[in-house]
């Protein structure tokens, strides 16, 4: 079957099986390699993807399903201001996270940015629960994140 949606950006077609997820329409139609499908059961967030704004495992999610969405993928993110200001808050406070998690960790601070300045705790811990992690305390993700938002803020502000 054909479908058609947007990538990062730009109107995208493709013939898929029925069979194929998200995650191998992706990677294997798009060259998307910041994606990868681990656990395959919507645990890790190796796979997490935007799909209209919003934060979707792409492992669960049939292929056919990404017909007339906007999808979003680390690649886009990473051409932009939001990326290397966050990014560098990251690497200043030592966080250094495996494949996976920058996937995830990056997508949910994208997603989180959008919604809010300022996201209450919980809206942080809500998004965080698609990624897994157990080398990260979420109180240092949830303490840079913030430092990172301030400083986009700012950024934002400065002609
Ligand atoms: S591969 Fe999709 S959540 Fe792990
Ligand atoms: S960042 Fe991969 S397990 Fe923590």
């Amino acid at each position: 079957m054909n479908i058609e949606f947007t990538l990062n950006g730009s109107t995208q077609s493709t013939n898929i099986s029925s069979a194929e997820r998200a995650v191998d329409v992706l990677v294997r139609h798009f060259d998307i390699h910041s994606l990868s499908a681990n656990c395959l059961s919507g645990k890790c967030g190796s796979c997490l993807i935007l799909v209209d704004g919003n934060p979707v495992y792409s492992c669960t999610l049939p292929g056919f399903l990404l017909r007339e969405r906007r999808v979003e993928t680390l690649e886009a993110f990473q051409k932009t201001k939001e990326f290397v200001v966050i990014s560098s808050e990251f690497q200043k406070e030592g966080i250094d996270v495996c494949c996976a998690g920058n996937n995830a960790f990056m997508l949910i601070a994208l997603y989180l940015a959008r919604k809010s300045i300022a996201p209450s705790d919980d809206d942080i811990r809500e998004a965080l629960a698609n990624a897994y992690c157990d080398c990260l305390a979420p109180e240092h993700y949830i303490r840079t994140l913030r430092t990172a938002l301030h400083r986009l803020d700012t950024a934002r502000k400065t002609p």
